[in-house]
């Protein structure tokens, strides 16, 4: 990894704009904070890593990345704890999964020290954009793309890292439906799927646009071979309660490996739960679903937390699974509890940013 040397240089904008922010009615994802952190890379090493007043960033129409998608990104959340510190949810975990996705697209890997760090000083610069209303949180995007203006098929020499914030509101989960998309794939083996590749994200807005037409919430992505292996549910992860059992589809390459994931199959086991993890065929989901065994399903994802999962729509049929999903809204809550420093941090998730 390019090591680098200098200190995050910070300069502050002069009209900041979050007083007249009204925190109580935030558009979700439409609302940017007064800065960001950026850092370049040329001559094969990252340079001049600051954060300044949030700009637009003149880009030259030949800019690979708009060619050849080089093109990757993160997302996390900072909140507050009980006493109003600036707290992260596992930032080591997004730094080193930007650094896989880096790799597999080929693009250069980030110091996942400079990466915590400059999450740190920005969330500290933009500590009154962190809404205070319980269940909201300063979104966070990361991201790294090829900027080097080039018209031919191999990796950029120049890139950008950037981060930008976002407040975002109170979210409720709702109980959603899905569709189990028989025709269009979001990942096949010894594709990008295990990547956070931009690209991974336009190919599902089409299949998505579909489901939502058909009255879904989102797609259920099935494999790329048989339309038979479960993966994920739009871009969240799935576990399954089957006769008092989770089980949660194996991270075969195909899948994106989702932090709150991990956490929650942390959390489950703590709770006494055995959690399996292997591949998930739509029809044993089916017939533990006629069977009465399929006792409550659930999505797994920064965004949401968690997102109760009510019935599954596949082909002509409805897989039906679940009303109520008691231990999901558990895990939940415990989750928030840990994010908002209610609950005690027993795994050691939460960075104090200061
Ligand atoms: C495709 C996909 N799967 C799963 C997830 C869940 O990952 P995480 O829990 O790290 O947010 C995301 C969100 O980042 C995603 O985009």
């Amino acid at each position: 990894m390019t090591e680098l040397k200098q200190n995050i240089k910070i300069t502050k904008t002069e009209k900041p704009k979050y007083k007249t922010v009204d925190f109580s009615n935030i558009p979700l994802g439409r609302t940017f904070t007064d800065h960001m952190f950026i850092c370049d890379y040329n001559n094969s090493q990252w340079n001049n890593p600051r954060v300044q007043p949030l700009e637009t960033i003149p880009t030259h129409p030949a800019a690979m990345a708009l060619h050849y998608g080089q093109a990757i990104f993160e997302g996390m959340k900072a909140t507050v704890d009980a006493n109003g510190n600036a707290i992260l949810f596992r930032p080591d975990k997004n730094a080193e999964r930007l650094n896989f996705s880096a790799e597999r697209m080929g693009m250069p890997k980030f110091s996942e020290d400079l990466f915590v760090n400059g999450l740190k000083e920005l969330v500290k610069v933009e500590s009154n954009w962190i809404p205070p209303q319980d269940g909201s949180a300063l979104y966070l995007r990361p991201f790294m793309y090829a900027n080097e203006p080039f018209i031919g098929m191999r990796a950029a020499t120049s890139f950008k890292f950037i981060i930008i914030a976002s407040p975002a509101g109170p979210f409720f989960s709702k109980r959603i439906k899905l569709y189990a998309e028989k025709n269009y794939i979001r990942a096949a083996d010894g594709g990008t799927g295990e990547a956070k590749a931009a690209g991974n994200y336009a190919a599902a807005i089409r299949p998505t646009e579909i489901a939502k037409a058909k009255g879904y919430d989102q797609v259920l992505w099935l494999d790329a071979h048989e339309h038979k292996y479960i993966q994920e549910v739009g871009t969240m992860n799935i576990f399954f309660k089957i006769n008092g059992k989770f089980i949660t589809p194996s991270l075969d390459g195909s899948i994106l490996s989702g932090i709150t994931r991990m956490s929650v199959i942390d959390l489950l086991k703590e709770k006494g739960f055995e959690v399996i993890e292997r591949p998930v065929t739509i029809d044993e989901i089916k017939k533990a679903s006629v069977r009465g065994k399929l006792e409550e399903a659930f999505g797994t994802g920064t965004a949401v937390g968690i997102a109760y999962i009510q019935e599954i729509g596949y082909g002509e049929e409805t897989i039906y699974v679940s009303d109520e999903s008691p231990i999901g809204l558990e895990i939940n809550n415990t989750l928030n509890n840990i994010k908002t420093g209610k609950a005690e941090d027993k795994f050691g998730w939460m960075l104090k940013v200061n």
